[in-house]
């Protein structure tokens, strides 16, 4: 019940968002959120940026998954050796996530970036990964304003017209050394500019089949049909992944499986919201994802614990039964609407079927969003 409310908040939602990616053209803070979001030279190897692990052409997320879901569930940082405890979801679609908060009407999560919404909003989320150990691994604020400002980063020239045009900062004059305020304001706007990229239409494509679809300008096939058909019943997909977003931005405890994988295995058990707001009803809880581009974003779950589609749509089936290991935070567990699905082979099939019409044709025609 809880949740069909829940589907009316993100209504709303659409639609505001719609109208601001409906701007194909890049405003100028875009245009220098889309140089910082490539830019490599903003690593402490001077070899990883955003897209590195956000890319296109991995659905927005990392490419290494990718090509080798099994053996990286999880990215290399810009010290390639050193890797981080979760597998990256996309970057795309996730401007449609609210703010992180407590919805009053359902007492449920909802919103944030990051699996465990620690960061409120895209703006917050892009400070992170500058100073992230296992990812660009800058060290400090300075530090980046000093790689953008460096004369041997090639794009040094155009950060220092637009931060001036779009913000009237001097970056000449950002001095760690005298001025260390200003580094922190210039830090914020430079996450404010990529937040703003990500805003851009290149991040809500909505040009897959299902769209496409949806506009009544193609067909699914029966298998997908059917897919789409147990989706919104017996597989009861839709509870937590409603159409058209495919998330509702809300939490849950999947029950998921520690991961066993070396890259993983000694990690700390992963409490995901719970630690980020110290309150064990929430222990275990994930944000649910969008599915959009699942096809290219394998593997699958906060751990890659699951490598493939069909995977994963199994365990929504079966993890009731006792063929699984037991889930890796073991309160909270939502059994109500998952774990015993009864689903056949086929059907699972289906279901795979239909998740791989959610990809982006990045050179399509774009569909605007069904708004339910
Ligand atoms: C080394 C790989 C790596 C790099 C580099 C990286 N990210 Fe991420 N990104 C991740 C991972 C892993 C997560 C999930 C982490 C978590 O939930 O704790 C993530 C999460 C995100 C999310 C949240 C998406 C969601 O649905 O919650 C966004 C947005 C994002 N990254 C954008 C960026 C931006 C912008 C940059 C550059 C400033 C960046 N990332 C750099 C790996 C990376
Ligand atoms: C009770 C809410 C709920 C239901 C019902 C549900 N999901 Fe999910 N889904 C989630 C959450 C939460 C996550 C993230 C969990 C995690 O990683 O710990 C998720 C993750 C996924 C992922 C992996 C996403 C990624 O980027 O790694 C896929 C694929 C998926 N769900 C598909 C489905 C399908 C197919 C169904 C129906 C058979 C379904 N879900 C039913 C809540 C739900």
């Amino acid at each position: 019940m809880l949740r069909k409310i829940r589907i009316l908040l993100l209504t709303s939602l659409i639609i505001l968002a719609s109208v601001t990616s409906a701007l194909a053209v890049l405003t100028l803070e875009q245009r220098l959120g889309k140089l910082l979001y490539f830019d490599r030279y903003l690593s402490s190897n001077h070899n990883q940026s955003c897209a590195s692990c956000h890319d296109i052409s991995a659905g927005f997320a990392d490419p290494l998954n990718l090509r080798l879901p099994d053996l990286y569930p999880v990215s290399a940082g810009s010290i390639t050796t050193a890797f981080g405890g979760r597998n990256a979801p996309p970057s795309a679609y996730a401007l449609y996530s609210p703010p992180f908060g407590l919805d009053p009407a359902t007492g449920l999560y909802v919103g944030g970036q990051f699996w465990d919404g620690r960061a409120a909003t895209l703006k917050d989320q892009a400070k992170g990964p500058f100073l992230n150990p296992v990812e660009m691994n800058m060290g400090s604020e300075a530090n980046v304003i000093a790689a953008l400002k460096d004369p041997a980063n090639r794009n040094a020239p155009e950060y220092q017209r637009l931060f001036s045009l779009v913000y009237k900062i001097n970056l000449a004059a950002v001095d760690p050394a005298t001025a260390p305020a200003k580094v922190t304001k210039a830090y914020d706007k430079m996450a404010q500019a990529i937040g703003a990229y990500e805003k851009s239409i290149q991040f809500a494509q909505f040009s897959s089949k299902f769209d496409a679809v949806m506009a009544g300008a193609e067909f699914f096939t029966p298998s997908e049909a059917n897919g789409w058909a147990l989706f919104n019943s017996k597989a009861q997909c839709n509870l937590c992944h409603p159409a058209p977003l495919f998330t509702d931005f809300t939490y849950d405890n999947l029950g998921i499986p520690k991961s066993t994988h070396p890259l993983l295995a000694a990690n700390a058990v992963d409490t995901g919201l719970g630690s980020v707001l110290g309150d064990p009803l929430q222990d275990g809880k994930f944000k649910v994802s969008s599915l959009r581009n699942i096809e290219l974003t394998p593997p699958y779950g906060h751990n890659g614990y699951f490598v493939t589609l069909y995977d994963i749509i199994h365990f929504y089936n079966t993890a009731s039964d006792m063929s699984w290991p037991a889930p890796e935070v073991a309160a909270n567990v939502n059994r109500n609407e998952l774990g015993n699905l009864l689903l056949t082979e086929a059907e699972e099939l289906d279901l795979v079927a239909f998740l791989k019409t959610l990809t982006d044709s990045f050179e399509g025609k774009r569909f605007a969003p069904i708004i339910p």
